[in-house]
């Protein structure tokens, strides 16, 4: 299949919201290397053309060792700035007028970066995208699963200063062995303080991750969640609700969730009626940002506009914004769209 010049161009022209998005994984490799040699960080790599020729996965795993890796040039405020305002380039490139941005913490203060370091250039950059281009944004924290929960109550104290500018806490990392289960306390918590919350669940990880994520998190998001068509029971219940999905497909297709772009399935959660919603995730590391997510379904699925619409207007749906600027913004798709 391939796309054609009318379906590039809507995509183009349609603006987008970014959900599913860790700010980490936007580190492009020239900046990866800029920061490297200023903060004099060893990376296993001579050359970009090494560095891409590294981000070959086979599995999730593979994946979050090679983006950790990459993940220690980044040490002082500047540089948490710099990687967010690359990302809202990238933005600009693809019509991203609202943007959720995740970010790890633990990643940095395990490396003896503080906190404030990591909010402080995260946000800032964000303030300067908002008032230079109108970008508006939000910032969640994801507690990595891999790390224990006293880990992630310990974080989720650290970033009580911040409260004003975090809007939810999320869930990431290694998700196999790490079910949501293990989370349920600091969840808790973080609902008591106010947080919305949203979790990576069945992503790798069977169904089962996702009806616990929903029963024991009490989640408003749901981060992939491409799983759940082996369950008629959670479809059903998904479908109900109108959970939000944040599908990510170069990530799917990149870690061998699918083993090709054409046995996605997406098409099959969005006739079903299930609210989903298309992201970047790692977009420096999964070959491409937002436009090309869309770019690459249309190439290898029979998409119809109509579903390139819905998948967008689902992204503002699903995002945490009031109703007034989700009808503003529904207004802009459907502006664009005709
Ligand atoms: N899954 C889980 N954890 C992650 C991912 C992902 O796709 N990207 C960054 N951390
Ligand atoms: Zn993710």
């Amino acid at each position: 299949m391939s796309i054609t010049p009318s379906m590039r161009q809507l995509i183009q022209a349609l603006p987008k919201a970014e959900l599913h998005l860790h700010i980490e994984g936007s580190l492009e490799p020239e900046l990866m290397f800029r920061l490297a040699k200023k903060n004099n960080v060893a990376i296993p790599y001579d050359t970009i053309e090494d560095v891409r020729r590294a981000y070959n996965f086979n599995n999730l795993q593979s994946f979050l060792d090679i983006y950790y890796a990459g993940a220690n040039v980044l040490q002082t405020q500047d540089d948490f700035y710099d990687l967010t305002w690359a990302y809202i380039e990238k933005c600009r490139e693809n019509n991203i007028v609202h943007t959720e941005i995740f970010f790890d913490p633990q990643t940095h203060t395990e490396r003896g970066v503080p906190f404030s370091a990591v909010i402080g250039g995260i946000k800032a950059a964000l303030d300067d995208a908002r008032s230079q281009h109108g970008i508006t944004s939000c910032i969640i924290m994801c507690f990595l699963r891999h790390l224990s929960e006293a880990d992630a109550f310990a974080t989720l104290e650290e970033a009580l200063p911040y409260k004003d500018d975090i809007i939810g806490v999320g869930l990431d990392s290694s998700e196999v062995g790490n079910p949501p289960s293990k989370f349920a306390g600091v969840f808790k918590a973080a609902a008591a303080h106010g947080f919305k919350l949203v979790a990576h669940a069945g992503e790798e990880a069977d169904f089962s991750y996702i009806n616990e994520a929903l029963d024991l998190l009490n989640i408003h998001r749901i981060d992939h969640g491409v799983q759940s068509i082996h369950s008629d029971a959670l479809m059903l219940r998904l479908k109900d609700n109108q959970m939000p999905l944040t599908v990510c497909p170069n990530s799917n297709i990149e870690l061998c969730v699918f083993d090709h772009y054409s046995e996605h399935n997406i098409k099959e959660l969005l006739s079903y009626g299930l609210n989903v919603s298309v992201h970047s995730d790692d977009p420096a590391y999964f070959k491409g940002y937002m436009n090309q997510n869309f770019f690459n379904l249309c190439e290898h699925l029979p998409m119809t506009e109509e579903e390139v619409i819905t998948l967008v207007k689902n992204g503002f749906r699903s995002a945490f914004i009031d109703d007034a600027a989700k009808a503003q913004y529904l207004a802009q798709v459907d502006a664009a769209a005709a």
